[in-house]
């Protein structure tokens, strides 16, 4: 039954070598169904081709409809736009995916597991923005507008339900700012309520304002499940989440659309510590454990949940960036021995 998966690799920039290398180690002793296409973006790609995302790469992408990639560094100057930004055009990439799971033991968040999904391409990202005169100041005034379509708030609202069925998960929380913007925001709670509809007596629902929903995350997270909201939102709410449980270090997230999903770590390529063998690999990962679900095999994806679980919990091994001194190979060797 070992279906075999075209899949782009992106190594990435910085930590980028030392992280993936680890993670297909991880993947290649537990059978992962996936054979790598191996593709460049980032500062070599600049080198290489005189652009951050070549179209190799993006064709690669498109023809595979799966990614993972590893963090790449954006070169600031120079006129490059934001390789996240022309992915998700290129793609169509509406939804980000962000997992939050308590790995660490001990803080003061204990067995926190809940996902947020994003709206990755509408909302007030769409940043239509302008001065306009005030007074005599000709840039007195700052003004923008976003934009929420009923069919794009539809699809993110079934993307949160779809993945709640897949994953075993049990609630949906809207959230939302209805009662101030009552028609930009207003428009998705409608239609979150529509599809939450068709969803009854299998997955419950549950509504929020956005602002005290920031407020429960951080009193009890244990409330929430999956979090579905717009772009804005979401954006905030998923850096609040990820400080829960140790912080970007430890944050898988991904980016789909109906054809092409691309997994990554949340933390930057790390050029402070790039090359000296002491990243953690853990959040790429939790990347990588994301993909395995996305394809179908939740039962690998739980395999290396368990190894992360194993290593981190009960052999009490951490890198730096947790506090530890434990380097990439050690923690990946600890990695391949729970996995097996
Ligand atoms: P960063 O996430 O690379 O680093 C912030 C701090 O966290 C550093 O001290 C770093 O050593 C530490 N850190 C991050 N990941 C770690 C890991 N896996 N293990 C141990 N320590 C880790 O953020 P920064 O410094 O703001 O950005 C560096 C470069 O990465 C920039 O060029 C930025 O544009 C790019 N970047 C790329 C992203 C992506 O490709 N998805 C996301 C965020 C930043
Ligand atoms: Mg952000």
């Amino acid at each position: 039954m070992t279906q075999h998966l075209p899949a782009t690799l992106i190594e990435g920039d910085g930590i980028g070598p030392e992280i993936t290398a680890s993670v297909v180690s991880v993947l290649d002793a537990i059978g992962a169904p996936f054979t790598w296409d191996r593709q460049q973006a980032g500062m070599g790609a600049i080198e290489a081709h005189g652009t951050p995302l070549p179209a190799p790469t993006l064709d690669s992408i498109r023809r595979n409809g799966l990614a993972l990639k590893g963090p790449l560094t954006t070169p600031s100057g120079g006129g490059f736009k934001s390789i996240n930004v022309t992915m998700r055009q290129e793609f169509g990439l509406y939804a980000n995916l962000r997992p939050t799971r308590t790995v660490v033991p001990g803080g003061r968040f204990d067995n926190v597991d809940l996902v947020i999904v994003r709206e990755n391409i509408e909302g007030l990202y769409a940043a239509m923005e302008h001065y306009l005169p005030a007074g005599d100041d000709p840039r007195g005034l700052a003004y923008g507008a976003g934009f929420n379509s009923r069919s794009e708030c539809n699809r993110i609202v079934r993307f949160a339900f779809e993945y709640a069925v897949k994953n075993g998960r049990k609630k949906v929380t809207l959230v939302h700012k209805a009662n101030i913007l009552k028609i930009l925001s207003g428009i998705f709670l409608e239609e979150g309520r529509k599809v939450a509809k068709e969803y009854e007596g299998r997955i419950a629902v549950e509504e929020r304002i956005v602002d005290a929903c920031a407020m429960e995350l951080v009193i009890k997270p244990w409330n929430y499940d999956v979090i579905v909201t717009t772009n804005l939102f979401g954006d905030i709410l998923s850096d609040l989440t990820a400080g829960l449980v140790g912080g970007l270090g430890m944050a898988p997230g991904a980016n789909i659309s109906e054809n092409v999903a691309v997994f990554e770590a949340v933390h930057g390529s790390a050029p402070d510590i790039a090359g000296q063998g002491i990243a953690n690999p853990l959040a790429l990962l939790m990347a990588a454990s994301l993909m395995l679900g996305h394809v179908g095999r939740l039962d690998l994806s739980e395999r290396v949940d368990r190894a992360i679980d194993t290593v981190i919990r009960h052999e009490g091994l951490r890198t730096r960036d947790l506090g530890g001194s434990v380097a990439t190979h050690e923690l990946t060797q600890a990695l391949l021995q729970a996995v097996r």
